[in-house]
């Protein structure tokens, strides 16, 4: 369960009682004053602190003050953690242990290539790994997540076709199950998008697509499987609609863990894709980063990757920035280096087998689940309910909302006061009171019983008491947010001090 911790926790400033210590320090020599005097010296007077107001704590204390805000969190190693689309695997310590290994934590970007050979063969080496896993020419580990691939992609799209002198290509086709990320970053690069419709299967559109081509596309940006856990049967047609016009296919990848190692975006027709390290290769994600977001071309696109790109004469590892087409720099220096060195680590230890035994495992796991949830009341599954999904499936709580008037929104908040994390919720847009559900392929089917224990649970709950799931949760650190303060910054309490006026009514 989670803790049952309200606001009115307190602040380590409003602990502790004077006098009290957990810390004697060190006496200081003569030595050392003087140093610590002469730096001192050299700070201006008024940026000389006059007082340190710390809090006087013992150890315990300090130590039970954090202790229970670690508790407060939730994570993938505190319980299931089923959000859709965001493959919430788990994050072996092994790939800790080598990330923070002093030859990758203290390894400096500027440091002389020759002194940094391991680690330049160490990206080699994972470029060409993603290379074989997704049927790609080449990558680069330079983007920092998921929609910063996209976002570089299309860049590569667009001096793809101005190099052709295609400059005039400016729609980029997006089906309306896409991920936001996907029209934004299309929209960043320069272009318009052109959103298809799904068919009734919950597919791309055929018909719709055949007639939203023509030789102003771009190219098409499709994840595959879809957000809806469906696999686009017709992606060869699809390629060769776009192929014929003169577009790309760019395959956003952040659903490769229902394929991995079965079926390949390059063997389907695609000529760009993006991956998410931070989903996929079991980096923790979540909290805005560090992610991950590598993309990899096909041959013709190779020559407009950014620089610099990692090289290897058969003697040393070098930085290639000797580029003339390149798109040029999208981020400093080579990207999140301890997140490449986790995917390594984690395509080591799976071996070709085990990452294909990972996309089977969270196809079984969703299906499994589904088939558990085909006969709880208000639930149902939109789009060919008699299709087996892959690695996340999208349950709509419309049923339930239509006929107690409880939300998608209300069943979220009843599992947390469960002590279950949320799925994703209302996404993607084509499906309504959607919670979209990916147990992947770490989460054990006792985990998963419960969790449609727990939904039955939250079911009956709704027909028999709604407002009881309405007023939830109760049991969490904080009751319901306002959506729109809770994310804006206006609203949000950096510091203590800040915290502490408000709390004296002072205002912020
Ligand atoms: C289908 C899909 N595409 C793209 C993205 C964007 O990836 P990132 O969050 O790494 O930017 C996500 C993220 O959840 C996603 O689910």
């Amino acid at each position: 369960m989670f803790r049952q911790a309200k606001w009115s926790e307190p602040l380590i400033f409003e602990l502790g009682y004077e006098g009290r210590r957990g810390y004697i320090p060190p006496r200081v020599d003569d030595e050392v004053k003087s140093v610590v005097g002469d730096v001192l010296a050299r700070i201006p007077e008024n940026l000389r602190r006059k007082e340190l107001n710390l809090p006087q704590l013992s150890e315990v204390e300090v130590v039970r003050h954090y202790t229970r805000l670690s508790e407060m969190n939730y994570g993938v190693d505190s319980g299931v953690y089923p959000l859709g689309s965001c493959t919430m695997k788990y994050n072996p310590k092994v790939n800790e242990e080598l990330a923070s290994l002093d030859s990758v934590a203290y390894v400096h970007p500027l440091q002389d290539e020759s002194t940094i050979q391991g680690s330049l063969r160490l990206m080699y080496m994972v470029e060409k790994w993603l290379a074989e896993i997704t049927g790609m020419y080449r990558f680069t580990l330079q983007p920092a997540a998921g929609a910063h691939g996209e976002y570089v992609g299309c860049l590569i799209i667009r001096a793809y076709h101005k190099f052709r002198g295609e400059g005039f290509r400016d729609e980029m086709i997006i089906p309306d199950s896409a991920h936001g990320t996907n029209p934004a970053s299309a929209a960043m690069a320069g272009f318009k998008v052109v959103v298809v419709p799904s068919d009734e299967k919950g597919c791309v559109d055929l018909k719709a697509l055949k007639s939203a081509v023509s030789e102003r596309t771009a190219g098409l940006m499709l994840t595959n499987p879809n957000t809806l856990g469906i696999f686009e049967e017709n992606i060869v047609e699809i390629a060769e609609v776009i192929h014929d016009v003169g577009g790309l296919l760019y395959y956003d990848g952040a659903n490769l863990n229902g394929i991995l190692g079965i079926v390949r975006p390059g063997d389907m027709g695609f000529d760009i894709v993006h991956l998410n390290l931070h989903k996929t290769f079991s980096t923790p994600h979540g909290g805005g980063g560090p992610g991950s977001g590598p993309i990899g071309v096909k041959e013709k696109l190779e020559p407009f990757l950014p620089v610099p790109v990692v090289e290897f004469d058969g003697k040393r590892y070098y930085l290639n920035y000797d580029r003339p087409l390149s798109i040029g720099k999208v981020r400093s220096f080579y990207g999140n280096f301890a997140v490449i060195v986790k995917a390594a680590a984690y395509i080591l230890s799976m071996g070709a087998q085990g990452l294909r035994a990972a996309a089977e495992l969270s196809t079984v796991n969703t299906n499994y689940f589904l088939k558990c949830m085909s006969n709880v009341k208000g639930y149902s599954l939109p789009y060919d309910p008699g299709k087996p999904r892959k690695h996340e499936c999208v349950l709509s709580a419309e049923p339930m909302e239509r006929e107690t008037g409880v939300r998608a929104l209300d069943v979220a908040k009843a599992l947390l006061d469960r002590g279950l994390h949320a799925p994703t919720m209302y996404f993607p847009l084509i499906v309504k009171e959607a919670l979209m559900i990916e147990f992947t392929d770490t989460e054990t089917k006792e985990n998963i019983d419960a969790y449609v224990k727990v939904l039955k649970e939250i079911s009956d709950e709704a027909y028999s008491n709604p407002s009881t799931v309405k007023s939830s949760p109760r049991n969490t650190s904080v009751g319901r947010l306002d959506d729109v303060k809770a994310n804006h910054p206006r609203f949000l309490v950096p510091s203590w001090k800040v915290y502490m006026r408000r709390l004296k009514g002072a205002g912020g």
